[in-house]
Formats: C-alpha cells, structure tokens, sequence
C-alpha cells in the first residue's frame, strides 16, 4: 500500500494544488485558539450534522428527536444543519446556536442544491450534455447566489459520480459516464458554487460526492456493492475527483454509502485518509452521507454503532450526518482510549476552517438577508440563464427526411402528457423549486404561437407521486389513446412526448425496464401506425432503450428534464430559432441486456467482427450502442478534414479544421480522443482528451487546436502508479465517440 502512495506523491507535487493564501495562517491561528478552549464534547458536537424538520431528504426524524435537538443546538452539540431553508428558519436556528451555546459557534447550513435552487436548470446530466462549461459555471453561480439569499452556506453538489448504467437512477445528478469530461464539468460547477471570494454573502462551500465508486453500484441498484479493481478506480472514478481537488478547490468532500470492494466507503481510512487527505492534500473536511455511519452496522462492518462510530472517525469521516453516532458513542470512545483525540481535533480543526472561510465567525448572520431573498430569487436574469441552458441541453439524436425544424404553418399535433406536465420537467431533487412551476411544451408552443392541437394520449403515473411514496405507473387506464390517435391521423406532423415522471429517476429509483414506463410504448406505436411524421421527444433522467423508436420514427429529441424554462427551450429547438448543440454524456443502450455500456471499453482478446462464435459479443445483440457517447446532431452539417499531428514543447500539438457545410449557423462540441496502441496495462479503445465548442455559419470553417502533453497520455498501472509509457498511439477528432479521422503519433523515450 505504502509503495501505491508514494507514486501519487509525485504527481501531487508536481500537480496544481495551490500555496496556501497568506489569510490562511491566520485562520489556522483563530482555529487553534478556539479549540484550545473547547471541552472535549464540545468539540465532538462540531461534527454532528442533522437535518431541520420541514424537509428531509432521508428517512424522518420522529416529532421526539425533533425537540432533542434544539436542546442540543443550544449546548453547542450540533455543528451544522441540513434542510433549513429561508432567511427567517435560519436565522432562528443559528440564533439558538450562537447565542445559547457557550462558545457560540455558528452552525454551517447545507442544502442539496443540484441543478438551482428556486429558479431549476436542466438535470446536471443534461446540463453536461451541453458540453458548455461556462453555461454550467454559470448555471451553479446563481444556484448559489439564491441559495445564499435563503440563508444556506453549503451544497451537496457537484455529483461526480461516472456512471455507466442506466438502471442506475441517479445518474441524472451526475455528469455521465466519462471521467475526463466529468472532471472538467466539476470544476465549473464547483467554480460557480463557490466563486473567487468563499467568504462573499453569495457563494457557498461546494461538495463533491460520493467518494467513491458510488457509480458503480452494482446491476444498477441504488446503495449496492460496487466491486473495482485498482485500474478503474484510478483511471475512471478517481480522477474526477482529483482533478476539481487540484484545480478548484472544493471546501467538502461526501463520501458512500455503498462497499468499495467490501469496505463501506463511510469507514474506508484508504480512500479518505491515505489518498484523499494525504496524497491529495484535500484540506476541508467530509461528511457522511445520511445516517452512512450506522449503516456501517448493517454492511456488517461494525458490531453496533458505538463501533461504527469509531471506525468512521479513524477512516477520516468528519462530520456525521444524521446518525448521531458520533454524538452518542465519541466522547465515551476518547474517554476510553480508543479514540486518540488527534483524530478529533483534527476533524473540527477542518470544519472551524471551513466555517471562518466562509465568513461565520465574522459575522454568523452573513448569509440572512431578507432583502437579498425577497430580490434575489427566480429573477428575470435566472430565468434567462436557464433557458439558454435548457436549449443547449437537448441532443437531436436523429433527423431522418428533416422533420425538423418545424415549418411555419405546419398543423402539429402534440401528444403525450409529459407535453402538457408543468412539474416533471423540474426533475428530481429540485431544491426549493415549486412544484408545476416550469413551463410546459404546451404551454411553449402556445407562446410561440404555433399551429397545434394537444391530446393528452396515456397519462405515465398515478396514484400519489410525492417524496415519500413510490411512483405508480399507469398500466390500464386507456381512456385517452383513441383521441390522441385521431389528433394524430389529421395533422402534418406529430410531436410525440414520452419518457419519464420527475421521479421515476433519481435517489432510490433503479429501474431494471429502462423503457418507456406503462402505456406509453404501445401510445408510440399506434400513432407511428397512423402518421409516420412523427417527431418523438424524449424527457428522462437516463438514457432509455430507443430500439424500436429508432427503427420506426424519424426524428428523436432527447429533452431530460430541462428544469424551470423546459417548455420555451424545447419549442425554440423543435422550431429551429435554437440550433440544436447538445452531444450525449452517455452512451445509450440497443437493449438493457448490454449494460453497463461505455465508448472507453477495453479491445479483449477477441475484439470480433468475426463470423465465427468464439468471439466477444452477444448471441442475440449487437456490440454496438444504440447511439454512442459524444452523439448529436444538428440542423446543419459539420465536415471535419486537414487533420494535423505535431510535437510541441510539452507533447503533442493537435489541429483540424471544422467546416459548417449546411444552411444553418450552428454549434459543434470538436472532440479528440485518443487510444495507445500498447502499454504495461489494456488500454481503452478510445479516450476522451479534450474538446471544444465551437460557433460556425454557414459555410465558415475553423481550425481547432488541441494541446495534448505528454502526461496527459498517462495512466495508473495495475498498481496505482501513474506512469507515461512511450509507443504509438492514435488521435481520432470528430463530433462523437465514432469518429473516423484519425492519424497516429509515436511519444518517444
Ligand atoms: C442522501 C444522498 O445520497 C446525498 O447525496 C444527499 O446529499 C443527502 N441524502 C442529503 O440529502
């Protein structure tokens, strides 16, 4: 273990972590002081979080432990706050906190601020489909300058999970399935969140979580084991993380509550101690996820929660959220000795750190201004953001015959209740988003003043669709089919919306039929069967299995849950006064039966095509995805050549020229990826090493420069060894994971 470390050592050294700013020792100092007058419970209280009582996004505390804890916030046992929203709610709780409480330390609050905070953005999933890095700085800016007018300091967001299988719920919150753009993404968000100045009233500390493999769950099930080897969790789940350590600085780290190779991640001291803390010299603090801690006990990795507590404190978990095993088991543990009390100095030592930087000492109500929140929130500005970053969130996956953009004129008939639905576009975890408060396409294409009749078709839920309970699919109810299918029969074209409810995806909501829910597959056929112009819109928090949709509908846009401004953003894209940019963040499925998919998979022995059965490959499917990673169409065409290749100082300088050969101005994300030929370990057929989004008119032309260094072309061995091998590699550039133009370059000794 101690050999794998030190390979890291160098690359931190050489890595970007920043000196530390002359402020900093000052801090260090206040710190020092303040926890030389703290008694050993005091200190123990500094790292319990618990959640408020309007809001959980856990399991509930009961109406007892409700009234236990303002006894606890007045003797100073409780560090921090999660689901205290609004200035008023705040300032009562901090209230309690700094002037009950001996020492009055202010209480830091967090929230799960995801995709916005009162004005909601696309899913982060779709966000990231924009490939728009400043769109999604500046989508988490003002999630943060909303969330700091309501009196919060702290988000649990970014979500940097890779994720590689659709059945997983949650990888609407994530950034997809690529490492390389999954960090680039995490440092904008985490730049937005906590901006150049952490102690300003509009910025908040930022999270990374889950550290780690959370992702990686297996089967797709939420919470499940995720079994790893030492390659791709240095390769693929790591370096997202590493990479917005290095470069942006997030203040909070939240770890799993899933086994990393039968370690729960809550109590893994090699994760969080050795690499995190140590080899990556991340100096803010992590938090548990809720009630991570005790479930150590049901992971079988500790007797009870009096253990849990223990191992969790010594494997670097700070700050405890809602198990209150820390609060009930550490100070007996110190007392004891089998706790050393460093370990707990240490823990609050980062978490008084975090709270000076953000300005609490200073002045604890810094973030309570009732102005700021009665301006502030949902504002004309927000809103505009969120339209622009709705349009560049959505994939045109297929156009065949050019249905789209729609003609002026045109009769549209527009089907499916997800069209007419003002809540689902919100999505999952949807912060203090009210609830039918986004604007439907319905409602959009009755703005834009177009030619259309909407038939509501099958509805995709009953029943009570809310936090608590699950979402029940509607399976019988045909009441609405004929008349949609006779809307359909007299128009020119069919705008055809499916896919999923708000919360068919997201935490706990695994899915092992990753099509369309209920009805909705047998609505889609029955108007193919009667008008094939259909233009199919697909809203979801994942990929979903498009099979027969691709082999029987024309057009297909992939429109997530677009958030706030979903229904102006997807009408300004089916009308063509947005050209579409996105490019897919995941790779989407022919079948389930081929999950988990990705583009960077490794050749294996028997990369096929081969005719004969002895090959890797399905008997009964293809290889192939249904569409690729980096897939996405646009109203005009791109054309890539002149494809050039030169050593440069640091490594390589690539370079090819972009041209817009169709009608229209469009955007295209220019993506370079490469694959080395050998090395001491399997290397990917393909990686993603860089990409740009570029503006062209028609018939413009561009030439796009990468710089690739020669580190860049590294990787961890089997071992956990960064090393840069030299040997031949290839470059591909085009505008998916499929691309053709390619040259080959050879990184000397
Ligand atoms: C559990 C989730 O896994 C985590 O991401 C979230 O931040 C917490 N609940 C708090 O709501």
């Amino acid at each position: 273990m101690k050999k794998l470390l030190s390979c890291f050592t160098g690359l931190v050294a050489a890595g970007t972590l920043a000196a530390s700013p002359a402020w900093a020792d000052d801090i260090d100092t206040k710190v020092e002081s303040l926890l030389q007058q703290m008694t050993l419970e005091e200190k123990v209280g500094q790292l319990n979080q618990f959640t408020d009582f309007w809001d959980v996004t856990g399991p509930a505390p009961t109406g007892e432990e409700q009234e236990v804890k303002y006894e606890l916030i007045k003797k100073g046992l409780i560090g921090s706050m999660l689901n205290a929203v609004g200035t008023e709610d705040v300032k009562t709780l901090q209230t309690f906190a700094v002037e009950n409480s001996r020492l009055g330390i202010p209480m830091i609050f967090g929230y799960d601020v995801i995709h916005g905070h009162k004005t909601i953005f696309p899913l982060p999933l779709a966000e990231t489909a924009s490939w728009d890095l400043d769109m999604m700085e500046q989508t988490a800016r003002v999630a943060a300058v909303e969330a700091s007018a309501q009196g919060l300091n702290w988000t649990f967001a970014p979500m940097i999970d890779v994720g590689r299988d659709p059945r997983w719920g949650r990888v609407m919150e994530g950034s997809g399935e690529d490492p390389y753009l999954g960090g680039k993404v995490a440092i904008a968000r985490v730049n937005g969140l906590q901006g150049d100045d952490l102690g300003a009233a509009d910025t908040i500390a930022a999270t990374l979580k889950h550290f780690a493999g959370y992702g990686f769950g297996e089967a797709g099930k939420d919470y499940n084991r995720a079994d790893v080897g030492t390659v791709t969790l240095f390769n693929t789940i790591l370096p997202p993380f590493k990479a917005a350590i290095d470069e942006a600085n997030p203040r909070t780290v939240m770890n799993a509550f899933n086994t990393v190779n039968g370690i729960p991640a809550t109590g893994d001291e090699y994760l969080q101690r050795d690499i995190l803390k140590g080899e990556w010299g991340f100096d803010g603090f992590v938090i548990s996820d809720w009630g991570s801690i005790e479930e150590m006990v049901d992971h079988g990795f500790a007797e009870d929660e009096r253990e849990a507590a223990r191992l969790a404190i010594k494997a670097g978990s700070d700050m405890d959220m809602e198990s209150y095993a820390y609060l009930e088991n550490l100070e007996s543990l110190v007392e004891s000795g089998e706790v050393d009390v460093a370990l707990i100095d240490d823990a609050v030592r980062r978490i008084l750190r975090v709270k000076h930087e953000l300005g609490l000492f200073e002045d604890p109500y810094r973030y309570i201004d009732p102005e700021r929140e009665e301006t502030l929130l949902m504002s004309d500005q927000h809103l505009d953001v969120a339209l622009k970053m709705a349009e560049r969130s959505v994939v045109l996956l297929k156009n065949d015959g050019a249905l789209l953009p729609l003609q002026a004129g045109e009769r549209v008939a527009l089907i499916g209740a997800l069209a007419a639905d003002k809540d689902s576009p919100l999505g999952n975890w949807r912060a203090q988003g009210e609830e039918s408060s986004a604007v439907s396409l319905v409602e959009g294409f009755a703005a834009a003043g177009l030619n259309f009749s909407f038939s509501n078709g099958v509805d995709v839920e009953v029943g009570d669709a809310n936090f608590a309970s699950e979402v029940v699919v509607n399976t019988d109810d045909r009441t609405g089919m004929d008349q949609a299918i006779e809307t359909a029969r007299s128009a020119d074209k069919v705008v055809l919306v499916l896919g999923e409810d708000a919360l068919q995806s997201g935490e706990g909501r695994s899915r092992a039929d990753i099509g369309f829910p209920g009805l909705q597959q047998e609505l889609l056929e029955k108007i193919v069967a009667v008008n094939p112009n259909v233009v199919l819109v697909v809203m979801s928090g994942r990929p979903l299995v498009l099979t027969w949709a691709d082999e029987n509908v024309p057009t297909i846009v992939q429109a997530w849950h677009l958030g706030h401004q979903s229904g102006h953003a997807l009408t300004n894209v089916l009308t063509g006064a947005y050209n579409p940019s996105g490019k897919l963040p995941m790779t989407f499925p022919r079948s389930v039966g081929q999950l988990p998919i990705y583009y960077d998979y490794l050749n294996t022995g028997r990369p096929g095509p081969r005719k004969e059965v002895f090959w890797q490959h399905y008997i009964d499917e293809d290889n192939a995805p249904l569409y690729p990673f980096g897939h996405g169409l646009s109203y005009t065409d791109f054309k890539y050549d002149r494809l050039r290749v030169r050593q440069a100082d640091e490594g390589f300088e690539v370079s090819v020229r972009v041209r817009n050969t169709g009608k229209a101005a469009g955007e295209e994300v220019v993506q370079l990826y490469i694959r080395d030929h050998v090395a001491s370990v399997s290397r990917p057929v393909r990686q993603l090493k860089g990409f740009e989004k570029v503006s062209l008119d028609p018939r413009q032309a561009q030439r796009v420069t990468f710089q690739l260094t020669s580190e860049e072309l590294g990787f961890y061995n089997g071992r956990g060894e960064f090393v840069v091998e030299p040997g031949d590699f290839d470059v591909f550039v085009g505008g998916s994971s499929a691309a053709t133009l390619s040259d080959t370059f050879t990184l000397k000794r």
